[in-house]
């Protein structure tokens, strides 16, 4: 019945990925473009005094030079500027609105030339003279002015009682910094002008009907006159959810201009958007002697701008996870001279569960028990917080199963007692969880009488192989082949879908490809049985499927008629079908996923120098649509997190309150040098609660826990914890 679900599918759209055929946003070819460059400003906070453009304007091929001076209308109120995704509180930024800076690298020009070199050389002779003021970039000289959010989730009992009384305590401060998400795709707009003020906005985002109604509420414009497309994305991990100011900046242009635009922004200019929110992190663990958990305690504070409050529910996966009697959170939010934080991948759950499973490991050392026996010792059937029961919940197996491919058995438990040769062996474990959400959808099929149907839905690829997995689900509820099978996405035009994020597409819109499958297949069942003798006459929708180009009988595979035959019959060539599916969260389980993840890493004992050799990472996630696209994403994950242990920073001169390194040189992440045996293993988990296909989603499980892992693994082959990522080799040594 599903010969595709499941199976190692690749990629549908790969061959176009390789070639270079799938264009990003920035790649468009359109008549009579005007190429833009971005003019960022130098000063943290401020006002613009001055800007002058005569210099820039006598450039040969520059068209325009526009600023908060000259630009074009638009809107007036902070409504407008309210994405689907927004922060709830706040006032968003408005690019080029007026003379106020509100950050460093924040945009002040836009110079439009007929190409890229002659618009970067006029951009770089604008000139702005400014009124600072003084700004505060550095969490940690904000720490005490930080403003306390509601707490996230209930406390249970008196935790900060039970911490204090506890038979053995652990309590520890943990950082991470700033972190961008240096995406390959370059943030672009291409927007086309179609002469009747009617505008195609090829964008790098994750939402194509959000940029939609963003641009529609800031120029005043009617829907119809806007259409978004995202047909590719090179990446985005959080930084595409909501819309970046260079569309707006496109918009304003073409409008200015009358003329198509195009603006790219620079990989230094990446760095002005979104970042994952520094979070300074308390936790306190109480247990017995015997790893029963008494006490969870876990402060956090993490960063935002001036103008906005964007924060997730950092601290709430403590008290999820283990089993404890207490359990109490604090979060809160400092307001820095930056830009507005943002989601990366595993918001809020990558920086909290690092804290929690850090924590665990500490604590764990102080009791003498192995890390895996206490995690073993906390399980937890229920979420801890709501006290429901999971949908599902196979994490045991995935302790069993990780530590049994890693050989978790043959660690000595002592730091500093494992080694090969010149450099120390250290072997790690923690646990990851993230959400198993879903949003509502909808999704049009349309099916012709020659057996192909083409799926249509506003929803993104960010990369992570939508398109393969909607092929896939279609597919099957069609009985067709895969080549049989066309998807479209990323079109505003398509039926409705939110952002892709939260890892809540794939289990979203194969149930909704399965609900108008459904349709489908009734309107097929109507047709056969219009047709004389009709061997299906009789039955029931519920009773039939489709399946190799026919509707069969499920209780008897003899009685079928065939897709052409039933069409023909009626003189129907085409079926179009259109469903929304929305899931009610009915309030009886938690829906989450979960991982547990082992590490090895070998660390150079003279120099410091770490490597992490080998990663097993045993998933439970529900149904797996592909194991191939999955194991890429779960891969991805863990290179990822490898990352948040050992490299990425987001550095920042406090005193210009300007990042140092807004580039892929300086701004490290793991290479392939870096990355040895990653392991992935997808534990057997049937939902049959979460949705109809048990599908839970995985863009984001991966990443979790995995940083953790590999912080515990250096303090077992070293005896050093460092608490604040990344773990350089400076602070192993220090
Ligand atoms: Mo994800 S951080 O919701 O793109």
């Amino acid at each position: 019945m599903t010969p595709y679900i499941g199976t190692a599918t690749s990629r549908v759209d790969g061959r176009d990925k390789v070639t270079g055929a799938a264009k990003y946003a920035g790649e468009f070819k359109v008549q009579n473009l005007a190429i833009a460059s971005v003019v960022s400003s130098t000063i943290a906070k401020g006002r613009i005094a001055s800007i002058e453009i005569d210099e820039a304007m006598k450039v040969s091929g520059v068209i325009a030079v526009l600023s908060h001076k000259n630009r074009p209308a638009m809107a007036d109120n902070d409504e407008a500027y309210k994405d689907d995704v927004a922060p709830e509180k706040g006032s968003p930024f408005r690019p080029l609105y007026d003379d106020k800076i509100m950050f460093s690298g924040q945009p002040i020009a836009l110079v439009l030339a007929d190409d890229f070199e002659i618009a970067s050389f006029a951009a770089s002779l604008v000139r702005a003279e400014y009124e600072e003021e003084p700004h505060l970039t550095d969490v940690y000289r904000k720490r005490d002015d930080a403003f306390a959010l509601e707490s996230p989730a209930k406390p249970r009992g008196d935790a900060t009682k039970a911490l204090a009384t506890a038979e053995i305590r652990h309590e520890a401060e943990y950082y991470v910094p700033i972190e961008h998400h240096n995406p390959m795709e370059l943030y672009a707009s291409t927007v086309i002008w179609d002469g009747d003020g009617k505008l195609t906005v090829y964008d790098k985002t994750q939402g194509v009907q959000n940029v939609q109604r963003y641009l529609c509420g800031i120029f005043d414009l009617k829907p119809d006159d806007v259409r978004v497309m995202s047909p590719f994305v090179g990446g985005a991990f959080g930084s595409g959810l909501r819309p970046q100011y260079q569309v707006v900046l496109a918009v304003l242009a073409a409008r200015a201009l009358k003329r198509s635009v195009r603006v790219v922004l620079t990989r230094q200019q990446m760095y002005s958007l979104g970042y994952r929110p520094a979070m300074i992190q308390r936790i306190g663990l109480g247990a017995r002697t015997d790893g029963t958990l008494d006490a969870i305690t876990h402060d956090a504070i993490t960063v935002t701008s001036q103008y906005e409050d964007f924060h997730r529910h950092e601290t709430t996966w403590s008290g999820l996870l283990y089993k404890s009697a207490t359990a109490a959170y604090a979060h809160k939010l400092a307001r820095l001279d930056l830009a507005t934080s943002c989601d990366m991948r595993g918001p809020s759950a990558t920086t909290g569960v690092y804290a929690l499973e850090s924590a665990m490991d500490e604590l764990a050392v102080a009791l003498k028990l192995d890390p895996l026996e206490l995690r073993l010792r906390c399980y937890s059937d229920r979420d801890q917080n709501s006290g429901l029961p999971f949908s599902s919940k196979n994490l045991r197996e995935c302790y069993r199963q990780g530590a049994e491919a890693f050989g978790w058995h043959k660690r000595s438990p002592a730091p500093r007692s494992m080694r090969d040769g010149d450099e120390l062996v250290g072997w790690g474990m923690a646990t990851g969880i993230w959400e198993a959400l879903q949003v509502p959808i909808t999704v049009r099929i349309a099916l012709t009488a020659n057996g192909h149907a083409e799926i249509s839905c506003a929803t993104s690829d960010i990369g992570t192989g939508t398109y393969t997995i909607m092929t896939q689900v279609a597919a099957d509820a069609l009985g067709l082949p895969l080549e049989n099978i066309d998807v479209r996405l990323g079109d505003s035009t398509l039926p409705q879908s939110p952002v892709e994020g939260g890892s809540w597409i794939a289990a979203s819109v194969s149930n909704g490809i399965v609900t108008t499958g459904d349709a489908v297949r009734d309107e097929l069942l109507r047709l056969a049985q219009k047709m004389p003798n009709s061997p299906l006459a009789g039955t029931q929708p519920g009773d039939v499927t489709l399946a190799g180009g026919m509707v069969v009988a499920k209780k008897d595979s003899g009685k079928t008629v065939s897709i052409a035959d039933a069409m023909r019959h009626s003189g129907v060539d085409r079926i179009e079908q259109e469903r929304s599916t929305s899931f009610e969260h009915d309030g009886s389980h938690a829906h989450n996923t979960h991982s547990a993840i082992f590490a090895e890493v070998k660390v150079d004992e003279q120099l410091g120098v770490i490597r992490v050799t080998r990663i097993v990472s045993a998933v439970a996630a529900g149904r797996i649509l592909n194991t191939k696209t999955a194991h890429s994403q779960v891969m991805g994950g863990v290179v990822w997190g490898m990352g948040v242990a050992l490299h990425e920073e987001t550095l920042i001169d406090h005193h210009f309150g300007r990042i140092m390194n807004a580039n892929i040189a300086e701004y490290h992440v793991p290479v392939n040098a870096d990355v040895h045996d990653i392991q992935v293993i997808f534990v057997d988990e049937q939902d049959d609660i979460v949705n109809p296909l048990g599908i839970k989603g995985l863009g984001e499980i991966g990443i979790v826990g995995v940083p953790a892992a590999i912080a515990n693994a250096i303090y077992h082959a070293t005896g050093k914890r460092v608490r604040d990522l990344p773990i350089t080799l400076d602070k192993l040594l220090g």
